[in-house]
């Protein structure tokens, strides 16, 4: 494997860019620890969700944060990946449902919720060589990561792939309804007060409409040789 240093990697960019996917590959082609932050905001959601602090439609803000005050938040390393547990109950799957997604952008809107959560991430990238993913990494979390990767790809096809995911899992809804989620989050997280969702000047842009996962691979691994000076790459595993 290819010695690239002890760098943070942040990766920023719409939702179901499928950044989560290509963070994944780049960190076990390079050995870095992943972190998916947007799955600590999914968490903060499932949790009120379950205290019944958001419901119809609603989010009591002042009980929401009573909740998320004492959660036990955190991430384990497991058969090769990073998951989060509450508590000491796995909740990978809970917190990709339906339910949090319609949910999660007004809850990660709120400003105290980015500071519990930031204060959170920088605790767990502490080690160094991360790789982590989200909307504002590269631009308030990470503002001097050494490498910043901003992730799009055309709605039409990002809702998609999100859809067939969502019916491989057995979730019931339509592509129309999955486009309009992700539209609806694309407008919340690019206009929220607090951080939002944006380019940082010196991201490089990796647009996957037309992109294969092995074409992205190929494409970070000519941004690492070119920006890190390493001259063999990696097996190419995908
Ligand atoms: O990446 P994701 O779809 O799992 O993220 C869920 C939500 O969390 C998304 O709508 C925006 C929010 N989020 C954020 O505001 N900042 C981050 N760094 C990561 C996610």
């Amino acid at each position: 494997m290819n010695r690239i240093p002890d760098i943070i990697i942040a990766i920023d960019g719409y939702s179901s860019t499928g950044k989560s996917t290509f963070a994944k590959m780049v960190a076990a082609e390079y050995g870095f620890l992943y972190l998916d932050s947007g799955a600590m905001y999914r968490g903060v959601t499932l949790a009120g969700l379950e205290a019944g602090t958001i419901r119809d439609g609603k989010i009591d803000q002042a009980r929401t944060l009573e909740v998320m005050g004492p959660l036990q938040l955190n991430f384990r390393q497991e058969e090769g990946a990073t998951r989060l547990y509450l508590g000491d109950r796995c909740i990978e799957k809970e917190i990709r449902g339906w339910e949090v997604s319609q949910y999660v952008s007004p809850v990660s809107a709120i400003a105290q919720v980015r500071a519990w959560v930031d204060e959170r991430l920088h605790a767990f990238a502490a080690g160094g060589r991360v790789i982590m993913d989200g909307r504002d990494i590269g631009t308030t979390v990470f503002p001097d990561a050494q490498l910043k990767i901003f992730m799009t790809a055309d709605a039409a096809v990002r809702a998609q792939r999100r859809y067939e995911e969502l019916l491989l899992k057995g979730e019931k809804t339509t592509l129309e309804e999955v486009l309009e989620n992700l539209k609806d989050r694309d407008y919340r997280d690019s206009h929220r007060e607090t951080s939002p969702l944006r380019q940082a000047a010196d991201a490089y842009v990796l647009d996957n409409t037309h992109m294969t996962l092995h074409e992205e691979l190929v494409w970070v691994m000519g941004l690492l040789q070119g920006k890190f000076a390493i001259l063999e790459s990696p097996g190419l595993s995908c």
